[in-house]
C-alpha cells in the first residue's frame, strides 16, 4: 500500500465516517453499515485551494456529437432482449442470481457461443476441470474463450491488458480482492474497490464486463447496495431450482428498458431459450379440476398465461394454515379478507393454499383475479369453466380494477385457444374484439362469484 493511501471506516447508509469498524453506527444507528474504504489524501488542508482544468470540459448539449451505441449483440436472444439489444462497449453488467440457478451457465454458454468475440473468464470460484465439464456439457465453443481461475484484481486486471479481450466475465465479485485495501473477500470494501478497478479498466478499453453477484437469504444482491448504483446494468436470474424454468429479469438498465423479461429452460445440455412461453406453462389435463384457474399475465413485455392451483379445506388444527408458493402471501391473505367481507366466503376458518406452476413467481396485480377464481373454485368444489381465463386486479372493497395492455392479453389467450377470459368492466370499453374469444366483464367480487357459480 502506498504512503499516500489511507483508508477509514465508512457507514453504508449514512455516509458517516470512522477511523476503526464500529458495529453501530453512532449517527444512523444501523448496525452492521460500516465498510472499509480508500481515503486519498493530497496535501495538508493549510495549502491554498487550486483548481486545475482537467480533460472535460462544459459543451452544450447541442454540440455533442451523438454517436450511435455500436451494441454488440450475443448468441443468446433473451438476453439480448433484456439487455435492450445487445452489449454495450464499456459497460458493467451485474448478474445475481441464487446459488445453483444458473448464472455461470448462462454466461458461460454467452461466452463459448458468441461468434466473433474473444472472452477472458475469469473464476474464482472454480477450477479449470469444473468449467471445462461445464463447457463439454453445453456443447462445443464456437468462439474463443480463455479461462483464468484467479481472484486478486492486480493478476486479473494484467491478464486483461496482456489478452485485451473484447469481453471480460468475473464468477463472481464476491471472491475478488485487492491489496489495496485490507478486508477480507466478499467484504463491502472489497466488493467497491474491486468493481471499481475492473470498471475502470473496461471504461478505458471499451468493452462490456460482466460481474456475477451472490444474492443474501432477502433476495437482494450481497454487498452494498453502492455497487447497484456503480454498474449500469442489474440483472437478476431467477426461478425454481426444482423447476426448469429461468427468468432473467433487469432491475436496472441505464441502455434500455427494465420490462423485458428472458425465460429459459434449464436442460441437460445447458440453458435453452424458451421463445413461447405459454402454452409451455400450462398443464395439459383432458378433464377439468376444481380449484385451477388460468391467469394472462404481463411478464416484461410479453403477456403469458400461467396456471393457479388453490386448495381450500377445513383446518384440521386450531389455526388455520395459508401458504403460498410464487405468490405473495400477504396479497394472498388480502384478497381472502375481501371474499370473506364482500362475498360472505368463510374462508377464516379454512386452510389455503395457493400454488402457481412452474416455479414462476408472480407479481403482476392482474393475477388477482384468477387467484380468487381458484380459490373459490376449490371452496365450492366446482370446476371452472374449460377455455376459461382471467386479467384483473382486485380492490380492498372488492372492485374489480382494470390491468395494463388488456388487448395483449386477450390476444395472447385467443392464440393459445382460450375462448372467454374475465376482464374488469372497465377494461371492456370499446376494445378490439377478437373472434372466437368472448370477453366476460366484471366490476366486482360478487359478480365474479355470479359468472362462474350461476
Ligand atoms: P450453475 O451455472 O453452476 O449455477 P450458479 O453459477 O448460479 O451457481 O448451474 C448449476 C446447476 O445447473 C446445477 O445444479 C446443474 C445444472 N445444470 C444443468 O442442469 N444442465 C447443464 O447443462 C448445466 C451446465 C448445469
Ligand atoms: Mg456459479
Amino acid at each position: 500500500m502506498s504512503a499516500k493511501m489511507k483508508t477509514a471506516w465508512f457507514c453504508q447508509e449514512c455516509g458517516a465516517q470512522s477511523p476503526k469498524w464500529i458495529g453501530k453506527c453512532p449517527s444512523c444507528g444501523k448496525w452492521n453499515t460500516y465498510a472499509e474504504e480508500i481515503v486519498q489524501q493530497s496535501g495538508s488542508s493549510t495549502t491554498p485551494v487550486r483548481f486545475t482544468a482537467g480533460a472535460g470540459k462544459p459543451v452544450t448539449v447541442d454540440s455533442i456529437a451523438l454517436s450511435e451505441e455500436r451494441r454488440k449483440e450475443t448468441c443468446d436472444r433473451e438476453l439480448n432482449r433484456v439487455l435492450g439489444g445487445g452489449m454495450v462497449p464499456g459497460s458493467v453488467i451485474l448478474l445475481g442470481g441464487e446459488p445453483g440457478i444458473g448464472k455461470s451457465t448462462l454466461l458461460l454458454q454467452l461466452a463459448l457461443k458468441t461468434p466473433g468475440i474473444r472472452t477472458l473468464y475469469i473464476s474464482g470460484e472454480e477450477s479449470e476441470q469444473q468449467i471445462k465439464m461445464r463447457a463439454e456439457r453445453t456443447g462445443g465453443p464456437v468462439s474463443e474463450c480463455l479461462i483464468l481461475t484467479e481472484t486478486n484484481t492486480d493478476p486479473i486486471l494484467y491478464h486483461c491488458r496482456e489478452t485485451a479481450p473484447d469481453l471480460i466475465i468475473i464468477d463472481s465479485i464476491q471472491t475478488l480482492q485487492s491489496d489495496k485495501i485490507e478486508s477480507v473477500p466478499g467484504s463491502v470494501g472489497q466488493i467497491r474497490q474491486c468493481t471499481a478497478e475492473l470498471q475502470q479498466f473496461v471504461k478505458s478499453r471499451n468493452i462490456p464486463l460482466f460481474l456475477i453477484g451472490h444474492i443474501t437469504k432477502d433476495g437482494q444482491i450481497a454487498g452494498p447496495k453502492v455497487l447497484e448504483h456503480m454498474v449500469d446494468v442489474v440483472l437478476l436470474f431467477e426461478g425454481d431450482r426444482n423447476y426448469g424454468f429461468r427468468l432473467l429479469r433487469s432491475m436496472k438498465n441505464r441502455f434500455g428498458s427494465t420490462s423485458e423479461l428472458g425465460i429459459y429452460e434449464m436442460t441437460a445440455s445447458g440453458l435453452a431459450e424458451v421463445p413461447n412461453p405459454s402454452a409451455l406453462l400450462l398443464s395439459h389435463h383432458d378433464e377439468a379440476y376444481s380449484g385451477t384457474a388460468v391467469a394472462v399475465t404481463l411478464e416484461g413485455n410479453r403477456p403469458l398465461l400461467i396456471e393457479v392451483q388453490a386448495l381450500v379445506s377445513s383446518a384440521v388444527y386450531g389455526t388455520p394454515q395459508r401458504a403460498a408458493t410464487g405468490y405473495d402471501l400477504r396479497r394472498l391473505n388480502m384478497l381472502l379478507a375481501v371474499l370473506e367481507k364482500r362475498c360472505g366466503f368463510r374462508l377464516g376458518s379454512k386452510d389455503v393454499f395457493l400454488n402457481i406452476t412452474g416455479g414462476i413467481r408472480l407479481e403482476d396485480p392482474a393475477t388477482d383475479l384468477a387467484v380468487i377464481a381458484a380459490i373459490l373454485s376449490s371452496s365450492e368444489d366446482i370446476a371452472i369453466a374449460p377455455g376459461t381465463c382471467f386479467a384483473g386486479e382486485t380492490g380492498l372493497t372488492g372492485e374489480i380494477r382494470p390491468v395494463p395492455r388488456i388487448e395483449e392479453r386477450i390476444a395472447e389467450a385467443a392464440r393459445i385457444g382460450f375462448t372467454s377470459m374475465c376482464i374488469s368492466k372497465y377494461n371492456a370499453k370499446g376494445i378490439r374484439q377478437i373472434k372466437g374469444m368472448k370477453t366476460i366483464p366484471v366490476a366486482r367480487v360478487e359478480e365474479l362469484v355470479r359468472q362462474l357459480f350461476g
